[in-house]
């Protein structure tokens, strides 16, 4: 089965996926986190380029295209001998950010973000997709918090792209029927509890 985290930066997805990894190892499942971008040699070089504070002007379409180059190389490298091997396969963000932040947040026309997405994935769409919403303002006291002022490049966005981004998740959480969407400013506990009893809800069918 293939699972994917969405959610702004700092909502809580690496905490959850440690969490449901542990829950889905005591089940005597075997699993693999992988981390997007990212993920494999190539697709963590393309990650250096992208999130490198020196490549401030780095254009939209170019964005889409190196963050899509880096998720083409994990489908076929990683994703689809995992889960040829019956492998649960969780990853920490997929297609739907490149959707949520070059789509909504940087305006590449949302036909063309599939398009790509088309070309960059094909079939290996997530079962199961859990965007954990928290508003940006709990985000930002979250990144105070944790990050002492070292922000990556996309984290250098100002608040509006952010809220964009967020309502582009929600717009997806409309369409997609695999989305589901998680309160995030609840307990970790409880939001570890629905993501467990969605989980189940769909293994059962
Ligand atoms: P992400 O992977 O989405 O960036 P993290 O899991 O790293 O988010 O969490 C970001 C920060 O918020 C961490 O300091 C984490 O301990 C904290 N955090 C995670 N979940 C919650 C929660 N439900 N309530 C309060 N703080 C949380
Ligand atoms: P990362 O450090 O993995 O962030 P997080 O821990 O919040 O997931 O950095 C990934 C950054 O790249 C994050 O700000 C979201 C952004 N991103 C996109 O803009 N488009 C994408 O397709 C992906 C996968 C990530």
């Amino acid at each position: 089965m293939f699972i994917s985290f969405e959610g702004i930066d700092f909502s809580g997805k690496s905490t959850q996926i440690e969490l449901l990894k542990d829950y889905l190892v005591e089940h005597n499942k075997k699993v693999e986190i992988l981390r997007e971008p990212g993920g494999t040699e190539i697709s963590e070089k393309i990650r250096n380029i992208l999130l490198d504070t020196k490549n401030l002007v780095m254009f939209a379409e170019a964005e889409l295209l190196l963050f899509s180059a880096s998720r083409a190389q994990l489908v076929r490298e990683k994703i689809l001998p995992y889960l040829e091997k019956g492998i649960y396969v969780i990853s920490d963000r997929f297609h739907d950010s490149s959707t949520a932040y070059q789509g909504y947040g940087r305006g590449v026309p949302l036909d063309i973000v599939n398009q790509v997405h088309n070309l960059a994935i094909g079939e290996t769409i997530p079962e199961l997709t859990f965007f954990i919403d928290i508003p940006v303002g709990i985000a930002n006291e979250r990144r105070k918090k944790k990050s002492k002022g070292k922000l990556d490049r996309i984290e250098l966005s100002d608040i509006e792209f952010y809220n964009r981004v967020r309502s582009g998740y929600l717009e997806i959480a409309r369409k997609e029927e695999r989305f589901k969407v998680i309160d995030g400013t609840q307990t970790i506990e409880t939001i570890q509890n629905q993501i467990i009893s969605e989980l189940e809800l769909i293994n059962r069918r």
